[in-house]
């Protein structure tokens, strides 16, 4: 079998583990504007967003040829924070090519990764550092960070071909959320699932 659309040569990924940066690749930064509708608690989102567009989360990918020969390789960032009682989180996605899977790699921090299926069927995999999610085909997947004051670094590789589908997710939303219950994070029903 012949792949076209590679790279050809091998890269150094220098991650800076202080900030989980890699190094030579810009940002793609997410703040708080960015996550309309996203939250169960509106008024909360509005009353947080009029103090000011806060960063949400980074997001690094070295931008390698979206074929399926490649792998899509790069830094997710959660910074610490809440809407209400939930927690500061990734938009989250599909991927277009449903069945491809994905591995996060926790380098620091304290988070979840919350997934769930077409079907409805869902899962949460915990980030600690050192530990990996596999999140599997078919389940949308999104970061969320439990601390409350340290970001939640992860390492992501997945096919190079599969894409995001984000807009499943802006029209749905998730069909579980992440909040805090007694100072500790629990899962509950989504109220706007299906009309986010
Ligand atoms: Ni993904």
């Amino acid at each position: 079998m012949t792949f076209t659309g590679t790279t050809n040569k091998s890269i150094t990924i220098k991650v800076d583990l202080a900030t989980g940066f890699i190094e030579g690749y810009p940002t793609l930064q997410r703040n708080l504007s960015y996550m309309k509708g996203m939250f169960r608690d509106d008024a909360a989102y509005e009353a947080l967003l009029a103090k000011g567009d806060v960063k949400m989360y980074d997001f690094y990918d070295l931008g390698l040829p979206r074929t399926s020969a490649e792998l899509a390789v790069g830094t997710s960032i959660v910074y610490p924070g809440k809407v209400g009682d939930e927690y500061f989180m990734t938009k989250g996605h599909f991927h277009e090519v449903l069945e491809c899977t994905e591995v996060y790699y926790c380098l620091s921090g304290h988070g979840y990764m919350l997934m769930e299926s077409p079907e409805g069927d869902w899962e949460v995999g915990e980030f600690l550092p050192g530990q990996a999610v596999y999140v599997p085909g078919r389940y949308a997947h999104r970061s969320i960070n439990v601390s409350p004051d340290e970001p939640l670094k992860t390492f992501f590789v997945f096919r190079g071909d599969a894409g995001h589908d984000y807009g499943t997710i802006e029209r749905k939303g998730f069909r579980k959320l992440m909040v805090e219950r007694d100072g500790k994070p629990a899962v509950i029903d989504n109220p706007k699932w299906g009309n986010a």
